[in-house]
């Protein structure tokens, strides 16, 4: 397991690697601050409000739904992003080529990062995971590996994995989807290796929402505490527990040979399970 988790408190898992191209190219471009969207949860936010604060940086945050405090969002605040609730059809209209202009009136010198920390900068940032896993290998008394294994949001960090994997041995990167089929992550994979010019092969997307992106259900809840206990790693239900999950039932399922090596990456997102405490005492009382 690559624990992206442990990298620092604040800007940890995929997140900085997402970020990284984007924030250089608000320094390049002199910009003020960082602007974003997300839910009141949302790991990106809370890494990119904290990202800001470290460079000096200003963040805004235009939020899903009507203004409420959640744990993140009160982090958000300590960080210094100044908030804009959007509602839930404001939020929504994201996808509109004119959404950022308005903000951007308001936020002139300000640098839009798009949902997620997606795009081929986010993607770009990714990518060299792949080299520092190749020189950490011998420490495991590995020579090579067969495959990668992660949770895939927007599909970002998965794209950015098969773009350091192209250069390489084209190891095969299993994407376990956090979220339905029908959110677009193929699409979004596809696109993202045809703006870097890779070619759109090299990886698999697996199912691994349990009904639905965020829904936590009983089994989820007592592998999650089951493994954490077992494991010693950390995990929260949105993508890292579905993934690990996903991971033994493809397992147990006769998918991979004996033998098979994969690096299961740990996306982070940690600040988030605070969120779905309660949740997980509920499902197992
Ligand atoms: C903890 C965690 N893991 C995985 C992902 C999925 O990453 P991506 O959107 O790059 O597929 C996210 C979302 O960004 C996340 O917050």
């Amino acid at each position: 397991m690559l624990r992206l988790d442990l990298i620092d408190p604040e800007l940890s898992g995929n997140k900085w690697f997402k970020l990284v191209h984007h924030l250089a190219a608000a320094q390049a471009g002199g910009a003020s601050g960082l602007l974003s969207v997300g839910g009141p949860h949302s790991n990106h936010l809370h890494a990119l409000a904290a990202a800001a604060k470290r460079h000096g940086l200003g963040s805004v945050g235009l939020l899903r739904g009507h203004a409420h405090q959640t744990a993140t969002v009160q982090d958000l605040q300590r960080f210094g992003m100044q908030l804009h609730w959007l509602g839930y059809g404001g939020y929504r209209d994201r996808h509109r080529a004119d959404f950022f202009d308005t903000w951007r009136d308001r936020y002139p010198n300000y640098y839009s990062v798009p949902e997620g920390g997606g795009g081929l900068a986010g993607a770009l940032g990714c990518a060299p995971l792949v080299g520092h896993v190749q020189t950490r290998l011998a420490a495991l008394g590995w020579t090579d590996y067969d495959g990668w294994w992660l949770a895939a949001g927007t599909g970002t960090t998965l794209a950015g994995l098969v773009i350091g994997e192209a250069q390489q041995r084209r190891r095969t990167v299993h994407g376990a989807l956090a979220g339905p089929p029908s959110h677009g992550v193929a699409d979004e994979v596809s696109r993202l290796l045809h703006d870097a010019g890779t070619a759109d092969s090299g990886y698999q997307l697996i199912d691994a929402c349990r009904g639905g992106f965020g829904r936590l259900d009983e089994p989820l809840a007592r592998f999650l505490l089951e493994t954490e206990a077992m494991a010693g790693v950390p995990l929260e239900p949105v993508y890292t527990a579905k993934a690990m999950m996903a991971l033994r039932l493809s397992v147990q399922g006769g998918y991979f040979a004996a033998g098979t090596r994969l690096i299961f990456v740990h996306t982070g997102g940690l600040q988030g399970r605070r969120a779905a405490e309660a949740q997980l005492e509920e499902l197992l009382r």
